[in-house]
């Protein structure tokens, strides 16, 4: 069921489509050809995937979905027809993900990615929750045509997208769309477009974002996740690399050392403050139960929108700090008219260029 909350605004922008990459120069301490290194890992971990694609590289194609602080909190077992993605608990946040409702919605995302990939390699794919354990998803595939769908094309070129965007409406029938694309059993969608309610949304943003920064153990847990340049970022192959948030790159030691000064409520609040006044609109998900299958369909309602919202040439990228904050969730789901669900995973969208692309980990890294 699709709620929305939009006066949706007259047809508006141009289609992007160069779909750039996103290989940025990123301007600071780092040199170029840590820079030039980095982005040929990028393009690397993001090439169009080989007609004759196996399931193995159907899983590179899976990691490239959108995760939690890019833990990449996934394991992958294949075999001829089935693939299973399971959780990887080592690579938790339990400070920022207490339930680990984060870390199911990026398996929600990464078994999206391996459907419409799967199917435009002619395996038609089923994505079935399996309660067993600590609960996995079982990815069924069958024989068939081979479908090279605009999410499918779209994989390698989503982001999330942390800058200033244009201040651009999204026409009515791309918001439309967006809804239709976004449809996964027991999940809500909410579109906010008018200035007033994204205004309260930037409030409770605000909100939980200083009480996060407020918590030494949120940015401890932040902090190790924060890859400085781009050859720590090339190191680990995972995290949150500051040049694909725009933010200048440093020495590690210098990243570690001054962080916490950097990092304040105010400069944090003021860019949240300038992002959301300068999107299109906000989108959030809501699950009818707030269990592990649910926040799973959470996570593929979002990696679908984002798809969608990708082939049309938008951006888009998480403000989830309202949903995260235990203290400030339920009064967020008051003011959404949400009841007793559970509100999973708010994202603004609008128009901006590429940022600097996210790494992932190889292959032979996630498969058990
Ligand atoms: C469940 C979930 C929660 C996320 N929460 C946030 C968030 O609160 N803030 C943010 O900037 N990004 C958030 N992200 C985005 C990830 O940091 C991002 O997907 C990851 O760094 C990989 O980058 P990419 O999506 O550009 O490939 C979240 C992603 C997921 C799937």
């Amino acid at each position: 069921m699709i709620r929305t909350m939009s006066r949706i605004n007259r047809r508006g922008f141009i289609k992007n489509s160069a779909l750039a990459l996103g290989a940025v120069a990123v301007s600071g301490c780092s040199g170029e050809n840590e820079m030039m290194l980095y982005n040929e890992a990028a393009e690397k971990t993001r090439a169009v995937i080989d007609k004759n694609a196996d399931l193995r590289d159907m899983v590179r194609y899976a990691t490239l979905a959108a995760n939690g602080h890019n833990t990449q909190p996934w394991k992958f077992r294949i075999n001829k027809s089935t693939a299973t993605i399971l959780p990887d608990f080592s690579r938790k946040t339990p400070i920022v993900d207490p339930d680990d409702h984060h870390l199911f919605a990026s398996l929600g995302c990464a078994s999206e990615n391996f459907a419409f990939t799967a199917e435009a390699r002619g395996r038609p794919a089923e994505i079935i929750f399996n309660t067993q354990d600590h609960g996995e998803i079982l990815i069924d595939l069958g024989n068939g045509k081979t479908n090279e769908s605009e999410f499918f094309k779209a994989i390698p070129y989503r982001q999330c997208t942390r800058s200033e965007y244009d201040g651009k409406k999204v026409s009515v029938s791309d918001l439309k769309l967006l809804e239709k694309t976004a449809q996964v059993k027991g999940i809500s969608l909410v579109l906010i477009t008018e200035k007033e309610p994204m205004e309260k949304v930037l409030d409770y943003v605000i909100a939980a974002n200083s009480s996060q920064i407020d918590d030494p153990a949120f940015v401890k847990e932040l902090k190790e996740w924060i890859r400085f340049n781009p050859s720590q970022a090339l190191e680990t192959r995972d995290g949150l690399f500051s040049g694909c948030s725009g933010k200048p790159t440093m020495p590690t030691w210098v990243g570690n050392l001054i962080f916490r000064f950097v990092f304040t409520k105010d400069s944090s609040n003021d860019g949240y403050a300038k992002q959301i006044r300068s999107s299109a609109g906000i989108a959030v998900f809501v699950s009818d139960k707030n269990d592990k299958e649910h926040w799973v369909n959470a996570g593929r309602s979002y990696q679908r929108f984002a798809l969608q919202a990708t082939a049309l040439g938008m951006r888009h990228s998480f403000i989830n700090q309202p949903v995260e904050v235990a203290e400030i969730r339920p009064d967020f789901t008051k003011w959404l008219g949400a009841g007793d669900k559970r509100v999973d995973l708010v994202a603004r969208f609008g128009y901006a260029p590429a940022l600097p692309m996210s790494l992932r980990r190889p292959v032979e890294d996630v498969l058990v």
